[in-house]
């Protein structure tokens, strides 16, 4: 399950051994005792194990030699998984025939006797995911988790996501991989540029091949900046940089940097490849993800785009360092976002607070982009539930427009996620006391809370009708039930009804 959805190739240890062999494990272990068995496995094992991805099913002694274990860790990330006895007895013990060769005579005890003798074995893993009563799909998300690997489909050819530390020492091997040509062309802001222009720029320099002259284009920071004269700038550099479609464009910024170089790759030559680095927490959640590209007019957000899938999402959450805090804050909007449309869990962690979570940081990015992964892999062009990642975004774009984006995107989604939970609860849709849980997760991070006053009504209505969500004239809304459920398409032909169920 876990290859699959990672679209990697499966292996199972002992299969291989078998069809190598053309004997069974049993009848291996029977011929040529267990250190002939595991002779055959090392050998297997060493086949087997290459640079190249792929999901390994290892056996459960197959570390217990030391040079098996180098080799498999020399190779990948080996993750143990953790179950109780009494579990893996009642699992035994619904097998109809035992085949195990080392389980032989009466399970009880020989199991407990191969468990002891493995303990500390065992115990060395430092990457462990319990099982005991976990359905599969939860097991193989957790691994997913631990391991920061996600792959999405739906969208074209579907693209790995990647969450590591050294988030640009491998991506000269990654483009490879992925048979990403140059020139490389870096869009980047002038903020990000300061802080990591130069690593990345090194780095691609010396991976040599074709990557060895990047280009990189800083533009200005901050929203004003997603409009057409920025992509003409960019479409302009790539055929200063003699690009073509073999040619790869790297966005190596937030949402603005990502949805614009997103945009210009679609359109260029009719479509260039792209990946895209993000370096805010409301990109590596939310932004980076998806394949939405675009830009804005003056008339609204988003209003210019397409769907432009990118070839691979880089994440290293380290970058989120040089993040100053209302950015931080901002990101926190989309993550408390997606624990409310999908994952209680991520929203009872996150209410506490950033500084409560700061030392999971990886962990809850990856939680809470495995939401929207979950949601656009069902419906990737959004025709129906991936209408909730919209959720406190008619509002809030509305807010973000009239106040001349001085109010940032994911102050203005705080303040949407809001409104809206307040509307949803006049209009019966949200279980009772919602809007004040969601307003308490909010302030504890920081986030404001209501629509600024001075903001006319008449405006942001005006501003709600032509957000793109609106569909012959009625605006519809995803609204929140509970936390970790939504209502998507929910009309609302009277919009002053938003400003009556605020406070
Ligand atoms: N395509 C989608 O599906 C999608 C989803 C959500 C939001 N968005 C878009 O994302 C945009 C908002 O993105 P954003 O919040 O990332 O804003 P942003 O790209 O403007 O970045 C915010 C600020 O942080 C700075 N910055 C970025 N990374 C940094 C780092 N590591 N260290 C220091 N400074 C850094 C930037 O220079 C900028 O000043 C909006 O335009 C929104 O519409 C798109």
């Amino acid at each position: 399950m876990l290859a699959e959805s990672l679209n990697l190739e499966f292996i199972n240890l002992d299969t291989e051994i078998e069809e190598f062999t053309g004997m069974s494990i049993a009848q291996i272990m029977a011929e040529w005792g267990e250190s002939g068995f595991r002779d055959v496995e090392a050998a297997a094992l060493k086949r087997v194990v290459k640079a190249s991805d792929k999901v390994i099913a290892l056996g459960g002694g197959s570390l217990l030699r030391a040079q098996n274990r180098t080799r498999a860790e020399a190779n990948g990330a080996v993750i143990y998984l953790e179950t109780k006895f009494k579990v893996l007895m009642a699992r035994l013990l619904k097998d109809e025939v035992n085949d195990r060769p080392l389980l032989t005579g009466e399970l009880e005890s020989q199991l407990a006797t191969v468990l002891d003798r493995r303990a500390e074995h065992y115990q060395s893993f430092d990457l462990r995911v319990s099982t005991n009563d976990k359905a599969p799909a939860i097991i193989v998300r957790d691994i997913k988790f631990l391991l920061g690997r996600f792959y999405v489909r739906g969208m074209g050819a579907g693209y790995d996501i990647l969450v590591q530390r050294d988030g640009f020492d491998s991506l000269p091997e990654l483009l490879r991989t992925r048979e990403l040509g140059a020139p490389v062309c870096i869009i980047t802001d002038e903020n990000v540029a300061s802080f990591y222009g130069d690593r990345i720029l090194t780095v691609l320099r010396h991976a040599g091949f074709g990557y060895a002259h990047p280009h990189m284009v800083t533009l200005p920071a901050g929203e004003e900046q997603k409009n057409l004269d920025s992509i003409n700038k960019l479409w302009r550099r790539f055929i200063a940089a003699g690009m073509d479609r073999k040619s790869t464009v790297l966005a190596f910024g937030g949402g603005v940097i990502g949805d614009m170089s997103g945009f210009a790759a679609a359109t260029f030559m009719r479509g260039l490849p792209w990946i895209n680095v993000p370096t805010t927490l409301l990109a590596m959640v939310d932004a980076a993800i998806g394949g939405k590209t675009g830009i804005d007019l003056p008339e609204g957000k988003n209003l210019i785009g397409s769907f432009h899938p990118p070839r691979l999402v880089l994440i290293n959450p380290q970058l989120l360092a040089t993040l100053p805090m209302s950015e931080i804050r901002s990101g926190m909007a989309e993550v408390l976002k997606h624990g409310i449309i999908a994952n209680a869990e991520l929203f009872a962690q996150c209410a506490k607070g950033f500084e409560a979570i700061k030392p999971a940081l990886p962990e809850i990015v990856c939680r809470a982009l495995a939401v929207k992964v979950e949601v656009i892999e069902k419906d990737p062009f959004e025709q129906n539930i991936r209408a909730a990642l919209n959720l406190g975004h008619t509002v809030g774009h509305a807010v973000e427009l009239v106040s001349g984006f001085k109010i940032k995107h994911g102050e203005a989604v705080a303040i949407g996620l809001i409104a809206e939970a307040r509307l949803a609860e006049r209009l019966g849709v949200a279980q009772r006391g919602l809007p004040k849980e969601i307003e308490e997760a909010l302030r504890n991070n920081g986030l404001p809370t209501e629509i600024p006053q001075q903001f006319a009504r008449e405006d942001l209505i005006h501003a709600m009708l032509m957000d793109k969500k609106k569909a012959a004239g009625v605006v519809r809304f995803a609204l929140p039930v509970k936390i970790g459920e939504v209502q998507v398409g929910v009309a609302v032909n009277n919009l002053n009804q938003v400003f009556e169920a605020q406070k």
